[in-house]
């Protein structure tokens, strides 16, 4: 088959840029397409619109050497990559819209001989499905699996596992799952991913690639719960949790994870979900690990509301709003939910949010009038009551001293030794 001489990313976000960026650094001209006008202007510029290590010297290199481009107009490529959010509704229900969104712009731009491939997380039969919207916005084409003779357009899905905070490098060196909806539509899209990607490529059918997905983040996210109810049962008995844990996984197969205060991001939050949504009477442990993870922040915020009542008027910091350490990621994130709580339910409390990924406070915070965004220096000067939130590598060096006096409470277990 030809090689693949321009593809179009569609989506500019955490995942799509990277790949937009690892394409192009291997002499492929990418054209970034994404509906947010200013992601395409910070593109263009050759910036990155979010903080991942080396990303932004990536992008200003592809851009300054012609090798990527940003629209928001969908142009015609031989390759297609779907980057798109996949969220849920208030119900639960996986939200598909960005997913449809995009496949109607890329309908009319094929020719015939193009790849199409969706990378957002997606419930099981959405490749599928976008090959079903493909054949309803283009009756002209023969798509995989929708009618006789050769496809005109090959369709897979091809999900993305980086780690927020090592994207640039995980996106080479990571095994890849390459789901088709035909082999032929594998094997082209292990043809593309082979042009930057050093890991293996794991060939399956495209319903499995998805279902893997999100089996690997609903693993994640029971294992977390386990340690989150763990420390729930130990609150109420008196005992320290990590002491547990550690003690508990000293037997050789035992492996407990951390509790934290929650659990947040657009993935392990997110993606568990999809699959209670497909087969709810099935998944009931998966249910319960989400409402588990849920429940944290709210079990968090009480405990910090119990020991601000032996206080008139305390003053209190919150350290770290990300849905995890080192990063600038604020989506779903626990420790906002928290600060929230904390701000509705001790009215007249001046809470004091430290997060020094963030030039300002989230949408959710900025309308509450007790909640500022301070330095670190300044909020653990004034504050009555430390709450640490996330364990960004900034707080790790707080001195002893800084926390004299004060109440502490830590929620990611950083300061404990
Ligand atoms: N962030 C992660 O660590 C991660 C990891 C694995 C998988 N994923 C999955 O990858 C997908 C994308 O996630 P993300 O974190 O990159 O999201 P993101 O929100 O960072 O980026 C998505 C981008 O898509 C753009 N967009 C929305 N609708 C569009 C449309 N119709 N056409 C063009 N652009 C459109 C948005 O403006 C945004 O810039 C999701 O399904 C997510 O679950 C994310």
């Amino acid at each position: 088959m030809a090689p693949f001489e321009r593809i179009a990313v569609v989506g500019l976000g955490y995942i799509g840029l990277p790949t937009a960026v690892a394409l192009a650094t291997r002499g492929i001209d990418v054209v970034g397409v994404d509906v947010n006008e200013s992601t395409v202007a910070a593109v263009k510029r050759g910036e990155a619109p979010f903080v991942e290590p080396d990303l932004e010297v990536a992008v200003t290199g592809a851009v300054a050497m012609e090798r990527l481009t940003a629209t928001v107009e969908m142009p015609p490529a031989d390759a297609f990559i779907v980057a798109v959010p996949t969220p849920f509704t208030d119900g639960h229900q996986p939200d598909l819209s960005c997913v449809r969104a995009a496949t109607e712009a890329i309908a009319p731009k094929l020719r015939g001989g193009e790849l199409v491939i969706l990378e957002s997380t997606s419930p099981p039969g959405t490749t599928a499905l976008m090959a079903d919207w493909l054949a309803e916005f283009r009756p002209d084409l023969r798509l995989p699996g929708r009618s006789g003779g050769t496809p005109d357009v090959n369709v897979a899905h091809c999900p993305e596992r980086v780690l927020p905070g090592r994207v640039m490098i995980e996106i080479v060196t990571n095994d890849r799952i390459v789901g088709g909806l035909t082999r032929r539509c594998a094997e082209r899209a292990v043809e593309l991913y082979s042009t930057f990607c050093q890991g293996e490529m794991l060939i399956t059918d495209a319903a499995t690639a998805e279902l893997s997905k999100l089996a690997e983040n609903s693993f994640r996210d029971v294992n977390i719960a386990y340690a989150n109810e763990l420390s729930l049962i130990c609150e109420r008995l008196g005992i320290d949790v990590r002491d547990v844990i550690e003690l508990a996984n000293h037997h050789p197969r035992v492996d407990i994870l951390a509790p934290g205060p929650g659990v947040g991001g657009h993935c392990i939050a997110v993606d568990p979900w999809f699959i209670v949504a497909c087969a709810p009477e099935e998944s009931r442990l998966i249910r319960t690990a989400r409402e588990v993870n849920d429940a944290k922040p709210v079990r968090v915020a009480a405990q910090i509301v119990d020991r601000a009542r032996a206080f008139v008027a305390p003053r209190i910091a919150c350290l770290g709003l990300a849905f995890k350490p080192n990063i600038d990621d604020l989506r779903e994130s626990p420790a906002i939910e928290v600060v929230e709580h904390l701000a509705r339910d001790l009215d007249g409390v001046d809470i004091d949010c430290v997060e020094p990924h963030v030039g300002e406070l989230p949408w959710r915070l900025a309308n509450l009038p007790n909640v500022t965004l301070r330095p670190l220096t300044e909020a653990l000067r004034d504050a009555d009551i430390v709450v640490l939130l996330v364990g960004h590598e900034q707080f790790a060096s707080v001195k002893g001293s800084a926390l004299a006096g004060k109440v502490v409470y830590d929620t990611c277990g950083l300061w404990r030794r």
